[in-house]
């Protein structure tokens, strides 16, 4: 159960609300991400940009709960993620950098032990799952382990395998690395259709073209800080593209 407190600040927050202040994070005196401060709108598509070793990752852990900040906070839907992790995650869908399945487990398998993890109505189960098996293209490796799938197809399970709850907010860590470009354009096909219907998203990535057509909403992280966050159309309007913003404000950074 959320506390009395979490309840009542709800109210202001709609679903899939990020508010990220102050965020910061130091690994023995070098710092990794400083002095974050973000808000992100329900319904966003949030392309989180940097070079490598910016702090992306780190940022999205701290996100999700798994890394602690070193100072600051973050809330999602009004949930303060350090107090309420287990509630936030209910609402969540989180693809890591790196990511982890279970070797002897069938990809059906997979998907029915993640749906198990969420509580999934049981007969919700079995059409949740081939929906799911069919927008991945992934409805005929069902049966097959998933220690033998390509990397993209194992990619494509860990994503069936987030979003299967349909959460509210989806936090995605570098989602197209290692996909083809039919695999690119299916789960940016999913990830619009899941926008349209409310979710919000925020991924990195350093795939600037595939960034520029997708999301509503940028920012760009060098050096643990933020260079600069905006919509879209704010940034192509005053840089002329992406890439120009992108090559100006990480360089301006000293990247
Ligand atoms: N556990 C850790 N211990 C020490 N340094 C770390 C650790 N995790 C990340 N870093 C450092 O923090 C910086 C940001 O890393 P990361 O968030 O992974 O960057 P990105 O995802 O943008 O490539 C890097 O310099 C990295 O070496
Ligand atoms: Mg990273």
């Amino acid at each position: 159960m959320p506390s009395i407190s979490a309840v009542i600040a709800s109210v202001a927050w709609q679903a899939g609300m990020i508010k990220i202040t102050g965020l910061t994070r130091k690994f023995n005196g070098f710092t990794a991400v400083d002095n974050l401060n973000l808000e992100i709108p329900p319904g966003a598509m949030y392309g989180f940009l940097g070079p490598n070793g910016a702090g992306k990752t780190t940022t999205l852990r701290m996100l999700m709960g798994l890394l602690q900040p070193t100072a600051g906070s973050v809330e999602i839907d009004g949930l303060t993620v350090a107090a309420d992790p287990v509630a936030v995650r209910a609402r969540v869908g989180y693809l890591p950098d790196e990511i982890f399945l279970y070797d002897y487990l069938t990809g059906y398998q997979f998907l029915e032990f993640v749906a198990d993890i969420h509580k999934l109505p049981e007969s919700a189960r079995e059409p949740r799952i081939k929906e799911l098996l069919d927008v991945f293209g992934l409805a005929d490796a069902a049966g097959d382990y998933t220690a033998n799938y390509s990397y993209g197809m194992k990619k494509k399970i860990a994503l069936a395998g987030i979003v299967i709850h349909s959460p509210s907010l989806l936090i995605l860590d570098e989602p197209f690395n290692g996909l083809d470009p039919q695999s690119t354009r299916d789960f940016r096909t999913l990830l619009e259709r899941m926008v349209k219907a409310g979710t919000t998203v925020i991924f990195s990535s350093h795939v600037l073209e595939v960034v520029e057509k997708l999301v509503t909403h940028v920012g760009i992280i060098c050096h643990g800080k933020m260079q600069m966050s905006d919509t879209i159309g704010n940034v192509v309007a005053r840089h002329g593209s992406l890439e120009k913003a992108f090559f100006s404000l990480t360089e301006a950074a000293g990247a």
